[in-house]
């Protein structure tokens, strides 16, 4: 049976957290409020003439909490500056800093463009370590503070939006180069890979993706991802609870890592390591790699990517 404790576990903290006028950001922002933490409501986005940030600042008074917005750009240093600047000036600190802010694409590689590529990579890569260049050194200042970055499984390889999984794996790494260099400052740094049914496909003309889609079955994604029409069931306030508890003292000892978490899942990605490690004395040639590297190095990996669902992308090339 699970025991439910009232307590609010993170009464005084403050919290960023980035693209929260919306979806995942925006279920974190309100689960933040409820445990007592002061919040900054990050987005850039505007509905109807209102800045969204604005209405979930509202929704978090109106049920007793403390939060304020912030509109600024993540992806310009100015605005992860303007951005910290306003947890300062609305609340004193910084505690926990939730790089949340995202868009994504559907576009097959050779249709990306420098400006797709580049927007990707400021938004995602920039965005959340230009707040994290800011509000860094006021926790190892103070000797405390959780950053959450958020990946995607879209990182493990998908179909369409190479800029999307490139810069979302990459994320993966900065969450592990800031957890070792700021880790002894008792800063933590920890990264989720959620799935949520969103506004972030708004916009984005699936209709011409999706044959192929399921054509590659589970392959689409990764190794296990879900059909398109299987993400309804992922509600993004499932999310927020496991990124909740890793900025409380609960996940005190957890830091570089890298989770998953949808629906009633959560999990964890293992820290990758080599899988296979030949040594052969003087170095390795062509030869040598003909033989021994070739048997036990590759093994029997075959290009699954390329085979399944090949009929099915020739069409969609035509
Ligand atoms: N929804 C999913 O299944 C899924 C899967 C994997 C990863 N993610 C990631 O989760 C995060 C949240 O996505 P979501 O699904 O809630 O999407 P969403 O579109 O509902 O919310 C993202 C918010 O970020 C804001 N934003 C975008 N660029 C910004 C910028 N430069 N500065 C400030 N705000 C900005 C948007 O206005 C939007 O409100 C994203 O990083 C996304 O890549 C989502």
């Amino acid at each position: 049976m699970t025991v439910q404790n009232n307590r609010k576990r993170l009464a005084g903290k403050v919290a960023i957290v980035t693209g929260s006028g919306a979806g995942i950001g925006r279920a974190e922002a309100l689960l933040f409020a409820a445990q007592g933490a002061k919040v900054v409501v990050n987005d850039i986005a505007v509905k109807d003439g209102t800045p969204i940030a604005h209405l979930v600042v509202e929704q978090i008074r109106a049920a007793g909490g403390e939060a304020v917005a912030n509109t600024d750009n993540v992806a310009e240093f100015q605005g992860a500056e303007r951005l910290v600047k306003t947890a300062l000036d609305a609340f004193g600190g910084v505690d926990i800093l939730v790089n949340n802010a995202g868009i994504t694409n559907f576009l097959p590689v050779h249709e990306l463009t420098e400006r797709d590529w580049d927007r990707m990579m400021a938004v995602h890569l920039k965005g959340s370590f230009g707040t994290i260049k800011y509000a860094s050194p006021i926790m190892c200042k103070q000797r405390s503070g959780v950053i959450i970055n958020t990946g995607s499984e879209s990182g493990l390889g998908r179909v369409f939006g190479a800029n999307y999984c490139a810069a979302k794996e990459g994320l993966i790494g900065l969450t592990r180069a800031v957890a070792r260099e700021l880790g002894r400052f008792n800063v933590r740094c920890n990264a989720i890979r959620p799935r949520a049914a969103t506004t972030i496909l708004e916009g984005i003309n699936l209709a011409r993706f999706l044959p192929v889609m399921r054509a590659l079955g589970r392959y689409w994604v990764g190794h296990r991802a879900p059909k398109m029409s299987a993400m309804e069931v992922y509600k993004p306030e499932a999310v927020a609870p496991l990124v909740v508890w890793l900025c409380t003292d609960a996940a005190a000892n957890v830091n570089g890592r890298d989770f998953y978490v949808a629906g009633n899942e959560v999990g964890l990605f293992p820290e990758l390591e080599v899988e296979r490690l030949l040594y052969r004395e003087g170095g390795w040639d062509l030869d040598a790699l003909d033989g021994a590297a070739r048997d036990s190095l590759v093994g029997d990996l075959t290009n699954r990517y390329l085979l399944e669902g090949y009929p099915e992308l020739q069409k969609f090339e035509e």
